[in-house]
């Protein structure tokens, strides 16, 4: 299963990066997979800990995707490194083997320390369209056009129909990033 989460990495001077990633959770495997190049993919060959945050703000995926760099973040306790302060929950992890791949390698990590602040308040539809509208946009260069406005105008029921203040003001950067 792949669950949509918060990366935070960090160079070998403790400088956090921020950005939206899909974890895959096998049986008893966690696996960050990021593309190359990428600095998280530097991040984690030089420095191998990453926190792994668990977050139903859609805006942090939004933000980080497009760029913004000063998320509100605490230091974690186990491993040098950082959460998102209003994470639902997080992980922190190590990176433990390597899989080599030229496109996408494969970080196999193990938890060090897991850290549940907030209770989940349960799926929301507009949630969701964000982050599928995050994906087409972080793809944007590979995506038609014709595809990526068939599968706006789908999910965009899912944000009329159940989306709250938060979620509005992230659907509306993304449209922003897509017309311009
Ligand atoms: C929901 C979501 C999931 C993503 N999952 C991945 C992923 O698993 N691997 C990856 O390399 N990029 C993924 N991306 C794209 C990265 O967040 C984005 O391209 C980022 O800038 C990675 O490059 P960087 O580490 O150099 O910043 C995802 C984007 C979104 C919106």
């Amino acid at each position: 299963m792949i669950r949509e989460s918060i990366v935070i990495t960090t160079d070998l001077k403790n400088k956090p990066h921020i950005v939206p990633m899909g974890i895959i959770f096998e049986k008893k495997k966690i696996i960050i997979s990021p593309f190359v190049p990428s600095k998280t993919f530097l991040n984690l060959k030089i420095n191998p800990y990453a926190v792994i945050n668990f977050t139903d703000d859609v805006n942090v995926f939004v933000d980080a995707l497009l760029g913004k760099k000063n998320f509100k973040i605490y230091p974690t306790k186990r491993i040098k490194g950082y959460y998102l302060k209003n994470t639902l929950s997080y992980q922190e992890v190590k990176a433990t083997r390597f899989i080599k791949n030229k496109i996408r390698p494969k970080f196999e990590c193990k938890i060090i320390k897991e850290t549940s602040n907030f209770p989940f308040k349960g799926f929301n539809r507009a949630q969701l369209s964000v982050i599928e509208a995050a994906i087409l946009v972080s793809r944007i260069n590979i995506i038609s056009k014709k595809k990526i406005k068939k599968e706006i105008k789908y999910l965009k029921i899912a944000i009329d129909k159940t989306a709250g203040k938060n979620e509005k003001i992230a659907w509306k950067k993304l449209i922003k990033k897509i017309n311009d």
